[in-house]
């Protein structure tokens, strides 16, 4: 117990329902501390996790000596400041996704982690997915040769989100870039084993209620000499949510419950709390190894020069290659 990793959690919303009990569940972690500036929020999680400290500010739990390293669930424009202010105070930090909103940001959490020594890790979480774990095996094993196209598609009718930030551009970065194109962006390249180049994005502005692009469609190329599109619509009265990547020698689909190749189908069921357990258990696990996490800040930096170029294509029409950025 007294070895425990004693977290502090800044940002009491709604995936804190998700990091809590999965840092309650985990062995050598301890939950010691919340911060929500609505005090009601931060005293509701104390109160269900029995978490023993509540602050309202941010800036006071990262200097408690007794918080070794803190998770970072604020909207999308305030990861950057308290994860660089928390590395510098020598804790390790665990951050949602997006990084953050602009590529200048992620670099600059990565060198205040860097300068500390201190892990970094973003919570891209279907990293932790079975059917998306199985599925990168797969690929990497050659199951359907070398990849030539990735066809990443999410479609869905989801008005009505709760947080207000999320309909404000210059808060969520764009909800479906950033909010949701922070995960498609990042499985391509993760299930290929690999980074973009030319990357050229198109959007548009379809149901008011939004406020914002919820029609976003990313083209790019991919290091090995394939290449990628990931669509997306916030307006579609059926859902879909599926990634068709197609090799040299085979394709497959992978879904949130299993992998289908032309000869066989692996079930992979999703269980969202164990994936949450093991997002957790990896960020433990690098802490204490010292080494880095799946999701490093520095490992995920090629997804968000993505973002960073396909906000630029959308803004300027232009094709922007990432691997420049
Ligand atoms: N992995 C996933 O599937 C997933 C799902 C949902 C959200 N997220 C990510 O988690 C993050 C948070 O999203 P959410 O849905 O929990 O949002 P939310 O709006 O439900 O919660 C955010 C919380 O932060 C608090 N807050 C705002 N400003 C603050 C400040 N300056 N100091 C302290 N607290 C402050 C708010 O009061 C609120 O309780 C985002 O980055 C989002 O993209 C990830």
């Amino acid at each position: 117990m007294s070895d425990d990793l004693r977290m502090g959690v800044i940002g009491c919303g709604g995936i804190a329902g998700a990091h809590l009990p999965a840092q309650r569940a985990v062995e050598g972690m301890r939950t010691v501390a919340v911060c929500d500036i609505n005090e009601d929020t931060a005293r509701a999680a104390a109160a269900e996790y029995e978490v023993p400290t509540v602050y309202t500010d941010w800036r006071d739990l990262v200097a408690d000596d007794d918080v070794d390293a803190v998770a970072v669930l604020l909207p999308h424009h305030l990861h950057r400041e308290p994860a660089v202010a928390a590395a510098r105070a020598g804790k390790h930090v665990l951050c949602e996704k997006p990084m953050a909103t602009a590529l200048a940001d992620c670099d600059a959490m990565i060198a205040a982690a860097d300068e500390a020594g201190v892990v970094l890790m973003i919570a891209q979480i279907l990293r932790f997915r079975p059917a998306n774990i199985r599925a990168r095996e797969l690929i990497a094993e050659g199951a359907i040769g070398e990849v030539r196209n990735v066809l990443r598609r999410r479609l869905g009718k989801s008005e009505g989100f709760r947080s207000e930030w999320a309909r404000h551009p210059e808060q969520a970065g764009g909800w479906v870039l950033y909010g949701f194109g922070s995960h498609e962006v990042d499985m391509i390249l993760w299930l290929t084993g690999s980074e973009a180049g030319a990357v050229f994005a198109q959007a548009r502005r379809n149901n008011e209620y939004w406020n914002d692009h919820d029609e976003v469609t990313v083209q790019m190329a991919l290091s090995g000499g394939g290449m990628a599109t990931y669509q997306h619509s916030l307006n579609c009265p059926w859902g879909a949510w599926e990634c068709v990547v197609i090799g040299t020698d085979g394709a497959m689909m992978v879904d949130s419950a299993r992998v289908r190749l032309a000869d066989r189908v692996i079930d992979a069921p999703l269980d969202s709390a164990a994936a949450f357990r093991d997002q957790v258990g990896e960020f433990l696990r690098a802490v204490r190894a010292g080494d880095e996490p799946e999701a490093s800040g520095r490992a995920v930096r090629p997804t968000y020069a993505v973002l960073e170029a396909a906000r630029i294509s959308i803004r300027d029409g232009v094709i922007v290659d990432a691997a420049d950025l």
